[in-house]
């Protein structure tokens, strides 16, 4: 578990991120684009190990879920059928005097949560939270005068095809699930699934967001790990609460401070359209309490849906009850993007060691992106040092580093969050023995060459 300091400001992890290759912003020399960014090469090593676990925790471990890969376009009716065309957008306003957006529900809890909404809304009696429909006048940046509140579809749209008529739109699509629903008869009966079981899915979602924010939290192209689990309707509750479970205890598998995680029940007025109930695993961030994963029951409303505006009988004829149905589902909705940005803030400190400030990543050692650092005390042991480093990369994520003193190699590594620092020195030539340094206790121990990948196995785990 991570025992850091909680960070005060995503600031700091944010310069970090640039500064070591972890992410940058996308097409940054041409001023950088709101709400999309790029993973450099640390970046996208520790996507792959967040996805790595995700994918072996909800599918390559179970008997019960499958993965499968859909295209990101689908028919435009597919999103006609799921209610997003109708009902996936948010209500901004505009400030007329300096042109700030505003997502109209965001604006309204912040003022809330700071007790200033009289200063959005000047002259109500503001004793009172203000109720559904009702707007506010002025802007809490500037003070001036906002526009009535507007709807601002969330889907990007695209066109398919050299016809540019409304028959040629199309959308990026806004989640990974609807194409996990319409494939449901397809991947029922080809991967011969008996229900309860669940179809899973990783992959790009866009959505034009209001307002982007928080470094990647909110951003408009993001991925998503989402697995949509099948049941007899009798069943919802407790797949709901083993799902609701299992996804929380994901979260502390990797390393996450459980202090900093929890759960939160959506209220009625904030279910989406198509679900009855709704949890989700929140991290306390800077900014405070955001969520990180929604576990829903979705019932049958999509398979229904599809259903109907396909003509294509979406039920089940379930051999154990000798009954036909139409499944009900239980929902796991995670962010990869997210959650390495969980994964980040979580392991995010800074200490002291020998009088000396520094930045350190406290990750979970199998997920770091390098997992072991080989150093030669002098650049004469390069030829051993660079052969270990040969050595330990069938095994491990190892580098090679020979430039400046050992403090400041010790110090990048830190900083990155490599778990394990490797020093051959001339002894080792003699002894056949290195020395292993902790990133977390900075402390030092000497081991045996033959002993070494065992060791390191043993303590990066999984
Ligand atoms: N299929 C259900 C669904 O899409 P959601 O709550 O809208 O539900 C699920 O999204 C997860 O996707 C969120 O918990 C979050 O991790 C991630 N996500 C959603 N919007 C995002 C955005 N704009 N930027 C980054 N991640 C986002």
């Amino acid at each position: 578990m991570t025992d850091s300091t909680p960070l005060e400001s995503l600031e700091p992890l944010v310069s970090l991120c640039k500064r070591r290759g972890y992410i940058f912003q996308s097409s940054e020399i041409y001023g950088g684009l709101n709400g999309f960014w790029d993973y450099g090469p640390l970046g996208v090593e520790l996507r792959r190990r967040i996805f790595d676990s995700w994918w072996s925790m909800m599918v390559s471990q179970r008997e019960d879920v499958v993965g499968m890969d859909a295209s990101i376009i689908s028919h435009p009716r597919v999103w006609e059928a799921s209610g997003h065309v109708s009902s996936f957008y948010d209500m901004m306003v505009d400030c007329r005097e300096c042109n700030r957006r505003f997502r109209l529900d965001h604006m309204i809890q912040a003022a809330l949560d700071n007790g200033t909404l009289d200063e959005i809304f000047p002259g109500r009696d503001n004793s009172v939270p203000p109720g559904e429909g009702e707007a506010p006048t002025r802007c809490p940046a500037c003070g001036g005068e906002l526009t009535e509140p507007r709807e601002f579809g969330l889907m990007f749209e695209t066109r398919v095809g050299a016809a540019a008529d409304s028959k040629s739109v199309a959308y990026l699509r806004p989640e990974t699930a609807q194409a996990i629903f319409v494939n449901f008869k397809n991947v029922q009966m080809s991967a011969r699934q008996k229900l309860p079981f669940g179809i899973a899915q990783v992959g790009k979602a866009f959505r034009n967001e209001v307002t982007p924010r928080n470094f990647t939290f909110r951003s408009r192209e993001f991925e998503q790990m989402e697995m949509e689990f099948f049941v007899h309707p009798d069943e919802e509750r407790q797949w709901f609460d083993y799902w609701l479970d299992a996804r929380h205890a994901w979260y502390a598998s990797l390393g996450i401070n459980p202090e900093r995680l929890r759960r939160r029940e959506h209220a009625g007025d904030e279910l989406a359209h198509y679900a009855s109930y709704t949890t989700d695993v929140e991290y306390k961030f800077p900014f405070g309490w955001a969520e990180l994963e929604g576990v829903a029951n979705r019932g049958n409303f999509d398979l229904t849906q599809h259903g109907e505006h396909s003509g294509k009988d979406q039920a089940y004829f379930d051999p154990a009850r000798n009954e036909k149905y139409v499944p009900s589902v239980i929902e796991t909705s995670a962010g990869l993007d997210r959650t390495l940005l969980t994964v980040l803030a979580d392991a995010y400190d800074v200490d002291e060691v020998g009088g000396d400030e520094r930045t350190v990543l406290r990750l979970a050692p199998h997920l770091a992106p390098t997992q072991v650092a080989v150093f030669p005390l002098s650049k004469k042991l390069a030829e051993p040092a660079r052969k270990l480093t040969d050595d330990l990369r069938g095994q491990f994520h190892a580098v090679y580093d020979d430039s400046g003193s050992i403090g400041k190699r010790y110090r990048r590594e830190d900083e990155v969050g490599t778990p394990f620092c490797v020093t051959f020195d001339f002894e080792s030539l003699d002894d056949n023995a290195v020395t292993v340094r902790d990133r977390d206790t900075t402390e030092q121990e000497r081991i045996g060459l033959d002993q070494l990948a065992e060791y390191l196995g043993g303590r990066i785990g999984r």
